[in-house]
């Protein structure tokens, strides 16, 4: 159990627990707030992500960031974004089980120190880790999911919105669910003046 983010975050750069590790730039620790309520997981760095040691910086991320913006969230100020693979897998292919495995404690680590109220699984990898290994991203994105006090959603994942744009305005509609949620349920995301 951590109790320190530094310390956590010192010993998962050292991380040598699966092959990744070889082939890695950088390890994608993640960005934005440690104290934020909404936790957004995506699947694992790309090659910007790798070269640059954080997370969605290459088209997808900019696309992400102006649907965060829609809705009044930013990286760097009210939400945190991690991965469930802390390295890039080569040639970009889906994170191996076994890949996810071996990574997915510094997740939970992550997860156990934020106390997030609420996780936004980005694509059909982490909502199949973190919400249901049978999820049907295409018919459940938007549903919210309860699990102790963690409230989970599912959305399209940016590149897949970038390969088929026709999907955009469901992704929206699910942005526009988790603003009323978190209106609904956070503290101090939106903050009242
Ligand atoms: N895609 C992801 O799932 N995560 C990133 O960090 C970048 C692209």
């Amino acid at each position: 159990m951590y109790e320190s983010w530094d310390k956590l975050k010192e010993d998962c750069l050292k991380c040598q627990n699966c092959s990744l590790c070889k082939t890695r730039t950088n390890v994608v620790f993640g960005v934005g707030n440690k104290n934020a309520e909404v936790l957004f997981i995506g699947e694992g760095p790309g090659e910007n992500e790798d070269l640059q040691g954080e997370p969605f910086v290459g088209r997808a991320g900019q696309l992400l960031d102006k649907m965060l913006k829609v809705i009044d969230l930013d990286r760097n100020k009210n939400i945190y974004i991690a991965n469930i693979v802390k390295c890039r897998p080569p040639q970009n292919r889906d994170p191996k089980l076994e890949e996810q495995e071996a990574c997915i404690d510094w997740l939970r680590a992550q997860v156990n120190l934020m106390k997030p109220k609420i996780i936004v699984c980005l694509g059909r990898i982490a909502a199949m880790k973190i919400i249901k290994p049978d999820i049907k991203i295409t018919k459940e994105h938007g549903l919210f999911f309860k699990k102790k006090d963690l409230i989970m959603m599912a959305t399209l994942h940016p590149a897949a919105l970038l390969r088929n744009p026709l999907q955009k305005p469901g992704a929206f509609d699910d942005f526009l669910k988790l603003r009323e949620k978190i209106e609904e349920t956070c503290d101090h995301t939106y903050i009242r003046n």
